[in-house]
């Protein structure tokens, strides 16, 4: 008996029937990595202020972690370690409020696993983390990108997208690539008016950098607002991006939902022991918030010699508005050894995005930012 001929429209190039919504996927384009740079320009001295990761390194050694890579014949169990006591501890919340993943990245597809499908419609705005986007498109749900006003989100305009159909809002507090901040009293009013029956994601990968005092952890609302999912990640303030680690706080029930869609073995057990072993670093915890504080004022007074307009940061990057293209700033700063995030892909042409670096990083690029404006 013949097989029906499926419709042309669903067809793939070589004829299978891969979904519509994965087709129309961009493939996430990463930061170079400095190897990739050295390889392509042939030289060694390259510094990455791309990617937000911690520019002191990795806060746990090979021999804090040689027990583990033994045992590396056997399937993790994430349980058997101290990684739940220690970050329940940390946010005064219970471990059954919490799920890791490998990284945030993954709880945020979790996230989709248990609230989208294809009738089902997210939220985020504007000049945002891309992950939310690609989480939509992966699910097949419908999305709407809500417009920022100069750079802030419209929380207005986030609570009139909202529709029957709405299951999640995802907004990055701090944001990234903007680095601002919805503070606690604008959050509570948003949370305050959101149906209950819709989730409100607060991606806090940056939350440990901030300082403004007007901040409040999505952790600390979880009672009033149960419809409430913090995820965080030991990628930044960590110095962990490699062992890919990272978790939701929210409620019970949620949790319950969300282990039921993760893989059983989804963090290693390397990953899990580089965590508490980076918990307990505090004196590199120390050294990495002071250093950014250092670096950020640094970077501002660059700027401002400079005459270029950056946003001021809750995070550990500032974005920076340039008189040309990122990409143009990206290529050019790539030549002088320098990685930096160019944003066309966030809808910000002309601007660049920099991971706040070492003293002497950041003076590097400030010489190379100098130098880039002087030739005009
Ligand atoms: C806002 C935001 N959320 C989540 C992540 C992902 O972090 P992870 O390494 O934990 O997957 C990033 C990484 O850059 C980010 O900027």
């Amino acid at each position: 008996m013949p097989f029906p001929t499926p419709p042309p429209i669903l067809t793939g190039m070589n004829g299978l029937q891969f979904r519509k919504s994965v087709q129309a996927i961009k493939p996430y384009v990463p930061g170079k990595s400095i190897e990739e740079v050295a390889r392509e320009l042939g030289v060694n001295d390259i510094i990455k202020m791309a990617s937000n990761e911690n520019p002191f390194g990795c806060p746990v050694t090979a021999e804090q972690l040689a027990p583990h890579i033994q045992r590396g014949s056997y399937y993790p169990n994430v349980a058997t370690t101290p990684l739940y006591e220690k970050v329940a501890e940390l946010h005064g919340v219970s471990e059954k409020q919490l799920v890791f993943g490998n990284g945030s990245d993954e709880i945020l597809m979790m996230l989709g696993q248990v609230f989208l499908s294809s009738d089902t419609h997210a939220i985020f705005s504007q000049h945002t983390f891309s992950e939310y986007e690609f989480v939509c498109r992966v699910m097949g749900a419908s999305f709407t990108s809500v417009p920022t006003r100069d750079y802030t989100y419209d929380l207005q305009a986030i609570l009139y997208a909202i529709r029957e159909e709405t299951r999640v809002i995802f907004l990055a507090n701090p944001n990234n690539p903007t680095g601002l901040l919805i503070s606690r009293q604008t959050l509570d009013a948003f949370l305050s008016v959101v149906p209950d029956w819709v989730a409100v994601v607060l991606d806090e990968a940056y939350a440990e950098f901030v300082t403004s005092p007007d901040f409040a952890s999505g952790i600390s609302l979880l009672d009033k607002y149960p419809n409430v999912i913090v995820t965080r990640t030991f990628s930044k303030l960590y110095g962990l991006a490699a062992f890919r680690i990272g978790y939701a706080v929210t409620a019970e029930e949620t949790v319950t939902q969300l282990h039921k869609v993760r893989q059983p073995f989804n963090v290693n057990q390397i990953a899990a022991m580089a965590a508490v072993h980076a918990l307990d670093n505090a004196a590199f915890i120390q050294r990495t918030l002071e250093n950014n504080e250092m670096g950020k004022r640094y970077l501002y007074s660059i700027l401002e010699k400079l005459g270029l307009e950056y946003i001021p940061t809750e995070a550990n990057f500032i974005c920076v508005q340039l008189p040309f293209s990122g990409k143009l700033a990206f290529e050019n700063l790539l030549k002088l050894g320098i990685i930096v995030r160019n944003l066309a892909s966030f809808e910000l042409p002309n601007a660049i995005r920099i991971t706040i670096g070492l003293t002497a990083q950041n003076e590097r690029l400030g010489t190379a930012l100098k130098s880039l404006l002087s030739r005009g």
